[in-house]
């Protein structure tokens, strides 16, 4: 696996070597709203929401591509110290492989870079699977609310720790 972003090594296994995760571009638009397409249905964001995120500079969309394909994403809102993940998305096909792990570890090092203190999220109290990757790598519940009639966490990890991550 080659990674144009610096990260923290990551114990994952079962990543194709093949797979690169990167800065996205304009042009990534298009795949990555399909990508949405795929992870999120109907709750996918729009064209035009997408053509914002890799055009706009306070944006930082990380791209994991396995040949010509995007297969997985990370957006980030980088306003230090504060920093906030507003989409995390892995190819139905390539799930359950480490590569969630891997692009919520880079955008972890990309929002310490960026001098931020903590990385927020928000995620929907029953997404099982995404509630369980953040727990893992260290998010704490901040807040419950609901949205849309929706049971949804806020979740948080401080950054900067001393152990490196
Ligand atoms: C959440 C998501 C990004 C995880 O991606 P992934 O590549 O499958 O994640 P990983 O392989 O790195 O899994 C890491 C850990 O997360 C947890 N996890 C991931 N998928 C899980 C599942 N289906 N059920 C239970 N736990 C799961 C496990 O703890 C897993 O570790 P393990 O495989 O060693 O048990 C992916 O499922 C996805 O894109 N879901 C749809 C979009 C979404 O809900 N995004 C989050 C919105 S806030």
């Amino acid at each position: 696996m080659h990674c144009k972003d610096s990260f923290p090594p990551a114990e994952i296994a079962d990543i194709p070597d093949a797979l690169i995760v990167r800065t996205s571009r304009p042009l990534d638009a298009a795949p990555l709203l399909e990508l949405d397409r795929a992870c999120f249905g109907r709750r996918a964001w729009t064209a035009r929401e997408w053509l914002e995120v890799v055009e706009e500079p306070d944006w930082t969309t990380l791209v994991a591509e396995l040949g010509d394909r995007v297969v997985g994403a990370a957006a980030l809102l980088l306003w230090p110290p504060e920093a906030s993940l507003a989409s995390l998305a892995v190819h139905p096909k390539l799930r359950r492989r480490g590569l969630g792990t891997l692009l919520l570890r880079a955008s972890l090092a990309r929002a310490r870079d960026a001098r931020a203190r903590w990385l927020a999220l928000e995620v929907d109290a029953v997404n099982a699977a995404a509630v369980r990757l953040y727990r893992r790598e260290g998010f704490g519940v901040a807040r419950r609310f609901c949205e849309d009639g929706q049971a949804r966490l806020g979740m948080v990890r401080r950054l900067g720790g001393t152990d490196g991550r």
